[in-house]
């Protein structure tokens, strides 16, 4: 599925993230930005060593920011990770820290002159996170950002592993009101 917000496509779509081809893929990491499971550890395999080792000199990431580094062996040229927050029923702050994730990615992207970004469902795997919420608020967080920075990105991918998920982030991203 895919709608248009000013001159930027939104798209979702599944399948695994390693594989695509844009300017930076986006890692849901931890903090210590060590590598992991999930997408981080299909990301870091796909990338080969050289990322843990240019990972090992960034001093980790605070939950909500972002961190960029190339992309190695992936044929993405760029990963930007950013760490999800763990969800804890929401009311340590969650969906703060997980709009602050989607947006810092794109501030980061935009400050780098990238213009195709790829995000996976952050904090929806082992952090646990709602989906229906977190891919609401991924949807918003992201609108809200391109709203107010015309021209920077022109392409955002969410890019869900399964049917399910995908099927999710589909209805939230019909839900977005969108201008035009
Ligand atoms: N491509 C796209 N999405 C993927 C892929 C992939 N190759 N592999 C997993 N996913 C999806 C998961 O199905 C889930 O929907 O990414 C989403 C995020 O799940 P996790 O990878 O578990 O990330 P998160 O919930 O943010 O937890 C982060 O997990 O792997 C560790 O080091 C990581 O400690 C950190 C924690």
């Amino acid at each position: 599925m895919k709608r248009q917000l000013g001159s930027t496509v939104l798209e979702v779509e599944q399948g695994d993230i390693t594989q695509l081809d844009v300017d930076a893929i986006v890692n849901a990491a931890n903090s210590s930005l060590l590598g992991g499971g999930g997408v981080d550890g299909a990301i870091h395999r796909a990338a080969g060593p050289e990322l843990l080792a240019k990972c090992r000199t960034l001093g980790g990431c605070p939950t909500g920011q972002a961190r960029l580094t190339l992309g190695y062996r992936l044929p993405a040229r760029h990963v930007i990770h950013t760490v999800g927050p763990v969800w804890h029923g929401g009311a340590s702050g969650e969906a703060e820290l997980l709009a602050s994730c989607y947006r810092a990615s794109l501030q980061l992207a935009a400050e780098h002159g990238l213009h195709s970004v790829a995000f996976p469902a952050i904090s929806c795997g082992v952090y646990g996170y709602p989906v229906p919420a977190a891919l609401a608020i991924a949807c918003e967080a992201v609108a809200t950002w391109l709203r107010s920075h015309e021209h920077a990105i022109t392409e955002v991918r969410f890019v869900a592993y399964g049917e399910a998920i995908r099927q999710q982030w589909e209805q939230a991203l019909a839900a977005l009101t969108l201008p035009g």
